[in-house]
């Protein structure tokens, strides 16, 4: 699918490093049709040197070398680069963005482009155990599209959504999600050594204790609330914890935080429509 394609990664920083190491480690492309375009010389030593991709200082050259062009930079350099990218994407090319709160109307306006896969992926992409959730203009071709999935799956797996709206429900529970499960984590580890557990102790009871039951309940094919049920015996240890817990409101906080995720996210595109390319704002 990629093979014959020549990709572009504009920042060659985490992300980058993730899909280009997934793509080479699953053998979809060969290491030189990638270019990465960073102006850190270091990051593009080490890239070149790690896996033999081509590196440049100039984002247009290697906008114009690409058939896929990778946006990979933090959205605080993105009115930048769009400028960079400003003429530079041919017609029948494809952009594939991973920038977070990125609408797709910014990234057409700011390059001219019109072909643009927007993507929000997660942080267990690191270990191609991510989730990314995209949407793509209609004039991404249906070639372009299973290039655009060959690249996002360097990270994991991948969700399709036909309206770019879902992207800012996915920023909030996906993309933001890792980081919640990492607080309720921490919480549970530090009540096993409140209760006198050594911390390493504690946390392989609680790691493998996440990961059993996420296994468990994608096995099974039941509703959560049935092998919830299922583990609380009437006036029990398990009745005893969730009991406390709902009466501290656990469910509400978790579903309020989302949703300000969410709120946040949205907040954010709006801000991100009224950004001109040069960075400047409406107001
Ligand atoms: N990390 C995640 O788990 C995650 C999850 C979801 C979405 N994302 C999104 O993925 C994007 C990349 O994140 P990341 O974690 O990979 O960030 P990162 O590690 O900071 O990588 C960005 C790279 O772009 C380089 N850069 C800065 N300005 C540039 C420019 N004008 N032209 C070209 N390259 C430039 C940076 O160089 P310097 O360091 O020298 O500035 C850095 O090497 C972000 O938009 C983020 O929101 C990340």
């Amino acid at each position: 699918m990629l093979k014959e394609s020549r990709i572009t990664f504009i920042g060659g920083g985490t992300m980058a490093e993730a899909m280009i190491r997934g793509l080479l480690d699953q053998d979809a492309i060969a290491p030189d049709r990638i270019v990465v375009a960073d102006p850190s010389d270091d990051r593009r030593h080490a890239l070149a040197n790690g896996y033999g991709v081509g590196v440049t200082p100039n984002n247009g050259e290697a906008a114009s070398a690409g058939d896929i062009i990778v946006l990979a930079v933090k959205p605080q350099s993105l009115a930048g680069v769009l400028a960079d990218l400003q003429g530079r994407v041919a017609e029948q090319n494809l952009i594939v963005s991973i920038v977070a709160g990125a609408p797709l109307a910014r990234i057409a306006t700011g390059t001219g482009h019109k072909a643009i896969v927007r993507s929000m992926p997660n942080t267990p992409a690191q270990i191609r155990r991510g989730i990314t959730v995209w949407t793509a203009t209609p004039e991404v071709t249906s070639d372009q599209i299973k290039q655009a999935q060959a690249i996002l799956q360097s990270l994991g797996e991948d969700v399709h959504v036909d309206r770019e709206a879902f992207l800012d429900m996915a920023t909030a529970l996906s993309g933001s999600g890792p980081g919640y499960v990492f607080l309720f984590m921490e919480a549970m580890v530090d009540a096993g050594v409140h209760m006198g557990f050594p911390r390493r102790v504690a946390e392989k009871l609680v790691f493998e204790t996440i990961r059993g039951s996420v296994e468990y309940a994608e096995e099974s094919g039941k509703h959560v609330a049935e092998l919830r049920n299922q583990v609380t015996s009437p006036g029990g240890t398990t009745a005893a914890a969730l009991y406390r817990m709902e009466k501290g409101g656990l469910r509400t906080v978790i579903s309020r935080g989302i949703w300000a995720a969410y709120e946040r996210s949205v907040a954010f595109g709006a801000q991100e429509q009224g950004v001109k390319d040069d960075g400047s704002s409406d107001g």
